[in-house]
Order: structure tokens, then sequence, then C-alpha cells
């Protein structure tokens, strides 16, 4: 990876300097930084003279509220293009769906869709997802704004980005627009297929969470199965010592007194752990670091693999006296919080609260109140370890996640319930009834498991890739991908080239 120039470094320094807060927001941070790492690495964004011109942003005139064609305020939605290897205006689109962060130009230039653009002669399409990164619209993000954010508004933008863009770009109307995305954005890809099937030819769905839930306890066992897997450098022992550490760290934080304080010096909290709520919150950050390690194995950019998580918890022993699992842990934390530019870990719920109410679009943040948002009125997706067998902590519960769509929303606990599903009936859940969409899936990610990851149908496909983690398939060709990652990749070229067989022939009966 060559050398980053200082204005890509210092956004970096700027998104994750400003501490963390909730167990949830320091996953998303992990996301983030992991997205970015992968999509500036030998973006051409190192100073060689070869270096590739990066895309420009462009901005597209959006409704506000597409439902209401009385409402005329509208917003700039943000979008990159890369036409490098755009063949003919027959060729196809490769619209590539932005989810819950903010888009950059590596969308359109590194991993796929852009990977696979040369081989189709694609024109490649970045659309950033309405509310976030600089999508904001005007007046910020309080409750009258949020109404207009939801899936169905997202899934609005892509039908009027592909008929806008599609007359920008000359596109010609044989072309087959194929959408692409990973995570929640992956769930959009395959529900813009499934509504608007007369403007999407199809969709490559990767790691999209397809099921809403509200209690997602099903996280935390693939997490434990993960983290037993000998393939990924997992083991029984390093299950074992998983739930010895915080077993450790829950006893310390019951201590109470000079046992908690130390705690908070060897974990590098930022405040005290004095109140309950506080507790409860470090004890979801922990599990939050040990499943970032699990949902993005093996990924450039990831600070712990599982592999080196289970060496650091299961072989930082050599000190009888000591308990090691904690200390394995405890220095996870520390390679962690390195890794991701934090001075120190905050646990403080009421900061956690504070920051989520702000309305203030933030330009650096990750879109955490958005987020939290879309989960309390349309997914829930909240993890939890409160079953028998979960090797974490049961702090915190199902309850404290919905508190926080009260404190933060004032939404009441029964409409996120409701809101799931309802988004489960809308969608149709696990089984979309969509046509032409390949779902792709690693079986070591905590994700899969509210996804489609066995054939539905001849046109509803799904890929598991061993070992894979999440979003795997998308993450930039590298020369340690695993043989299953490789296969996994090529299944997707082989799906791709049977819709582009499809829509020739298709093309050749519309014009008989
Ligand atoms: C539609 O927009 C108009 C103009 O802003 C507004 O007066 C009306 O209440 C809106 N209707 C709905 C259903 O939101
Ligand atoms: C658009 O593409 C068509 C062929 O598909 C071509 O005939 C026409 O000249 C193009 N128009 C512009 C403005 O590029
Ligand atoms: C073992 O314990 C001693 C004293 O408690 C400490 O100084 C030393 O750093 C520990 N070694 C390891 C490998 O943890």
């Amino acid at each position: 990876m060559g050398v980053w120039p200082s204005r890509w470094l210092g956004l970096l320094l700027l998104v994750f300097l400003w501490g963390s807060s909730s167990p949830a927001s320091l996953l998303r941070r992990l996301r983030e930084h992991i997205q970015q790492f992968q999509e500036s690495s030998g973006l051409g964004l190192s100073l060689s003279p070869e270096a590739v011109a990066l895309p420009k942003e462009k901005w597209l005139e959006q409704p506000l509220d597409p439902f209401n064609a009385s409402d005329g305020r509208s917003f700039l939605q943000r979008y990159w293009v890369n036409d490098q290897y755009w063949a003919s205006q027959d060729g196809p689109v490769f619209l590539h769906l932005g989810g819950e962060g903010s888009l950059g130009p590596g969308s359109v230039m590194r991993g796929h869709p852009a990977a696979l653009a040369p081989t189709w002669g694609a024109l490649v399409i970045g659309l950033e997802h309405r509310f976030y990164g600089l999508s904001i619209p005007p007046g910020g993000l309080d409750m009258a704004q949020l109404r207009f954010l939801s899936s169905r508004h997202a899934l609005a933008d892509v039908v009027s980005a592909r008929l806008a863009l599609s007359r920008l770009f000359n596109v010609s109307s044989s072309s087959p627009w194929i959408c692409f995305g990973g995570s929640y954005a992956g769930s959009l890809a395959a529900w813009a297929r499934l509504k608007f099937p007369h403007l999407i030819f199809a969709s490559v769905a990767s790691s999209a969470p397809l099921r809403a839930v509200l209690d997602f306890s099903e996280y935390n066992e693939v997490v434990s199965r993960s983290l037993s897997t000998p393939a990924i450098g997992g083991s029984r022992e390093c299950l074992a010592a998983t739930s010895a550490a915080f077993a450790e760290v829950e006893r310390r934080l019951r201590a109470g007194g000079a046992a908690r304080a130390a705690l908070r010096a060897e974990l590098g909290a930022c405040g005290s752990l004095d109140a309950v709520e506080d507790r409860a919150e470090l004890l979801g950050a922990l599990q939050a670091l040990v499943g970032g390690a699990v949902q993005y194995d093996g990924q450039a950019g990831a600070p712990l693999s599982v592999r080196r998580l289970c060496g650091l918890l299961v072989g930082a022993g050599g000190n009888c006296s000591r308990p090691a699992p904690y200390h394995g842990l405890r220095r996870a934390v520390q390679v962690f919080t390195h890794s991701l530019g934090q001075r120190c870990l905050s646990f403080s719920r009421a900061e956690a609260v504070a920051q989520l109410r702000v309305t203030e679009p933030q330009v650096f943040g990750v879109g955490d109140r958005q987020w939290l948002y879309q989960t309390c009125t349309e997914f829930g997706f909240y993890v939890t370890c409160e079953v028998p067998r979960c090797p974490f902590s049961q702090l915190p519960a199902l309850p404290s996640h919905l508190e926080l769509c009260e404190q933060v929303f004032g939404l009441p606990t029964s409409s996120v319930a409701q809101a799931v599903a309802q988004t489960n009936s809308y969608y149709g859940g696990q089984t979309p009834g969509a046509t032409q969409v390949l779902f792709v899936n690693g079986d070591t990610d905590p994700w899969h498991v509210l996804s489609v990851t066995g054939n539905l149908g001849p046109s509803e496909t799904a890929i598991l890739i061993p070992s894979g983690s999440h979003c795997l398939d998308m993450a930039p060709e590298k020369p340690s991908d695993s043989p299953s990652l490789h296969q996994g990749r090529q299944n997707i070229s082989q799906q791709l080239q049977t819709w582009f067989r499809l829509a020739k022939e298709s093309q050749v009966r519309v014009a008989v």
C-alpha cells in the first residue's frame, strides 16, 4: 500500500478521533474504518506518477418526499461515475448502492462491482444513501426531517436516479441495470429488483440481512460458532477463554472499589464505571469488539482477526497467578483502540444518548443517529446475549436497546416491534419472491442467518462462501484470498454471464 496523502489521512483522523459511544456505534465505526481503508488503499492515492485520477463527486437533485407530488422540497444526493470501462451505450450499468454510512469514490473504483466492470464493459455508478455522508437534506436530522428516511425512500431514490442518469449519460434503453450492495445496501439491491423489475434487470445482494428482527440473539450464536471454528483460527479453547474473560470482567465490575478502578484503568475507559448503565455499555462494547473481529474476519484494515483474537485470549498465559483470558481481552482492547485511533473507550450511556440526540448533521460522523432511527422504525437488529449458551455477558439486554428509541426519538417500545413486523410483511423477509437476484454470504458472518443462503428457485440463487466474513466478496482482491472466496467470486461472474445472455435474448424477443 502506498503513502496516503495528508488530505485523506486528515479525514480518517477526523472520523475516528472523536470517541466512541454505544456498542452499536463501535461496530459502525469499525465498519467505516475498514471501508475507508479498503477504498483508499491502492486507489491511486499513492503519490506514484501512474496514479489513477479519482472520479469527482456529482450531485443529483431528488425530491425529499417522493410520495407526495405537491411537496416541492428537494435535496442533493451524491454519486460517482466510473466510465473508463464503459464500452458502448448498450453496455450494462452497475449501480452500487450506498447503505447506512457515507460512500466515496472507491465505490466505483475498488472491489466489486468495479472489479467486474472491465469484463462486461460496464458503466459503474455509486449512489450514496439519503441522510448519510453528504447526502443529508437541508434542515438537519430532527424528527420532522427523519420522516423522510427509510428504505422505501431510498428505493424511490434508486428509481429516480436510474431514470435521471439514463438520460444524463445517454444509456441505451436496452442496457441492463444491475444493482449491487453489501449489508443493508445488499437488502436494498435485492428489494430494488423485487419492487422495480421493469427498471432493475438483476441484483447481487452481498451479506444482506433481509429479515428484520427485534431480538437478534442469533448474532452471538454465529459469533460463538465462528470463535470455535479451526479453519479461521478458532477453537473450543478460544470460546471457553472468551467466556472466562467476560466472567472475569463481570466479577471485577461486581466487586466494585479497587477492582473496578483497576478494570477501568486496564481497559482504558474514558470515564468512571459507577453507573449501572455504564457498566452495561462496557460489556456491550466488549461484545461488539469480539463480534467485530468475527464479522470482519480476515479483511484488510480489520484490527483483529479471529486467529489473532484467539491467540491473545488463549495464548496470553505464562503467568499462573493471573487469569490469562482477561489479559488477552485487555490486550485486544488495546489493539482495537489503537487501530481506530481512540485514546480511550467511552462507556457513558448519558454521553451516548446526548450524542445521538444531536440534530445537526455531523459531516464527519458515521450516521449513528440516522441508523438508530432506521433500526427503531424498520429493522430492530438489536444484538443480545440472553440465551444460556451465549458466551458473553447478558448485558446490555433488549430493553436497554429499546429504551434508546424512546430516549432519543420518543418512540414507544411497542412501535418498534410493530415496525419490524411491517418491514417483514412489506419485503417478504427471507423469502422475498424476487427473480434474478443473487445472494452472497459468508458462513463466518453473524448476519448470514438473516439472509438467503440456499437457492430459493432457479432465478433466486445463493452462494455461501465457507469461512467468509461480512461483505468479503465485495472487498478488493488480494493475494491471500482463500480458494473458497476466489470460487465465490467466480460464481458471481458466471451468474452475471447468465443474466447478460438473458438480457440479449429478451432484446431479440422485443425486436422480433
Ligand atoms: C404533501 O405536501 C403538501 C405541501 O407541502 C402538504 O401540504 C401536505 O400535507 C403533504 N401531504 C402529506 C400526506 O404529507
Ligand atoms: C445517444 O446514443 C445514441 C445511440 O444509442 C446516439 O445515436 C446519439 O447520438 C447519442 N446522443 C448523445 C447526445 O450522445
Ligand atoms: C507475569 O506477572 C508479573 C507479575 O505479576 C508481571 O510483571 C509480568 O509482566 C507478567 N508476565 C506476563 C507475560 O504477563
